[in-house]
């Protein structure tokens, strides 16, 4: 049985084991890698899938923040990844469940945007969509034509036109809302 909880510290070895199965060991070259650290995980609101207790699905979440390049003001954002699935489970929409989940919660929570560096054609379905035209760089200038963003339609604030993607210090959940 399929059962969803939280990432806790103890998964720590069986997450990168499933990383590793996921996406291949060269996974940590992926720029959308070196946009996290520990220190900005938000670990609450990660979701992980157990097939019996063992860990099968996972997605995890990171504080991030959108600068203006014009006026520097710093818009907070969410940055969804990775989203891994043991390859044994895929195409059972094992994957869809996770989003669904993940998505309800940031709805829920008030988290007006959510990016993620990923196929279009994938999280096209999610409500994700490409952040160009606006350009948004990344660390390491790599990857910006596949940043992807699902911003609620009734936020204050959208994306600038040109900006820049800073990792954000841990915050309270109650203050990431914008
Ligand atoms: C991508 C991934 C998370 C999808 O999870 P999943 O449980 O296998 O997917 P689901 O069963 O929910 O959905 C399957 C559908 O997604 C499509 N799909 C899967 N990966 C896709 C991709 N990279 N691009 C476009 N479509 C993709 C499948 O073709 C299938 O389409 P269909 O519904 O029209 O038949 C999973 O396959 C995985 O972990 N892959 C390796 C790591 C990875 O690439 N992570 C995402 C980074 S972009």
């Amino acid at each position: 049985m399929i059962t969803f909880d939280r990432e806790w510290p103890a998964d720590s070895l069986l997450l990168d084991s499933l990383l590793d199965r996921a996406f291949g060991p060269d996974r940590t070259n992926k720029s959308s890698y070196s946009l996290r650290s520990a220190s900005n995980a938000l670990t609450d609101l990660s979701i992980m899938a157990r097939l019996d207790g063992e860990l099968v699905g996972s997605v995890q979440f990171w504080s991030i923040s959108i600068v203006d390049m014009l006026s520097e003001y710093s818009l907070p954002a969410v940055l969804l990844g990775p989203l891994a699935i043991d390859p044994d489970l895929q195409g059972q929409g094992l994957g869809s469940e996770l989003m669904r989940r993940a998505l309800k919660m940031l709805d829920l929570g008030g988290y007006d945007r959510v990016l993620l560096v990923g196929d279009l054609e994938y999280y096209r379905r999610f409500g994700f969509e490409r952040v160009m035209p606006r350009y948004i760089s990344l660390p390491g200038r790599r990857d910006a034509d596949r940043l992807l963003v699902r911003e609620r339609k009734d936020s204050l604030k959208s994306l600038p036109i040109v900006g820049r993607l800073e990792i954000a210090p841990c915050v309270a959940d109650a203050d990431f809302a914008a």
